[in-house]
């Protein structure tokens, strides 16, 4: 806050000064004050400036201000969350299987699979290819008892990655590339192949009845052996 009082000026007042050299910024000074001098000369009064600094507390309309910048930052922030938002989805693959979450088991036509209605379609024994972790061929397993199997076996060959076919009257996976042959859990018993196909676990969720196939970290139940995959 500025406040302006007038009053009476003195000669010495009045008196241009003669202090020292000459600087630009006290030719503009100068030229002000030489300006209020003038307006003062023609008045006889003294023109004198205060400044007061006003306490934080008590500035005028501060929870206007506050209310102002909440919405400002409100228009700013939301359309900018919104535009963010599918760059995210985008460039974060679904999916995935990492981090221990599960991935919705799909069918040959992409649908994902609901275990009541794949168990009705499917009898026991079979073994049918769908869409595992990452994308990869697993075989959803029905067991003899007519129930889903707790685990999917992935279906890409340990030799060199081709897709190993079930063979229902062999009751075995056997790899057309090389000839190298799985049992009916996917436990390589004839090489070149050098180790037993991949396993994931194969849950069931309790919300909508999908099956949902989880990443298999836990010892191969095959062979007793930490899992080569994880
Ligand atoms: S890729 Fe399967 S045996 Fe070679």
């Amino acid at each position: 806050m500025a406040a302006f009082t007038l009053s009476p000026a003195t000669s010495s007042q009045l008196r241009s000064g003669n202090n020292g050299p000459f600087l630009p910024a006290q030719g503009l000074m100068a030229k002000s004050a030489a300006k209020s001098q003038m307006v003062g000369r023609e008045r006889g009064m003294k023109v004198t400036c205060q400044a007061a600094s006003i306490p934080a507390d008590n500035v005028p309309d501060m929870e206007k201000r506050k209310l102002m910048n909440l919405l400002l930052l409100g228009a700013i922030g939301l359309p900018t969350a919104g535009m963010l938002y599918p760059y995210t989805y985008f460039l974060v693959p679904p999916g995935s299987g990492g981090g221990g979450g599960g991935t919705p088991a799909k069918d040959a036509l992409g649908n994902d699979i609901i275990a009541a209605e794949w168990i009705k379609t499917h009898g026991p024994g079979d073994r049918t290819l769908t869409q595992g972790l990452k994308g990869d061929p697993t075989y959803l397993v029905v067991e003899n008892d007519k129930t889903l199997a707790t685990y999917g076996i992935n279906a890409v060959c340990t030799h060199l990655g081709c897709v190993v076919p079930w063979n229902k009257a062999e009751n075995k996976f056997m790899c057309p590339c090389h000839g190298s042959q799985y049992n009916n859990q996917g436990k390589v018993v004839r090489g070149p192949a050098p180790l037993s196909l991949a396993l994931a676990h194969a849950d069931v969720s309790l919300d909508d009845g999908k099956v949902v196939f989880v990443p298999w970290t836990e010892t191969d139940f095959r062979t007793g052996d930490a899992p080569w995959w994880s």
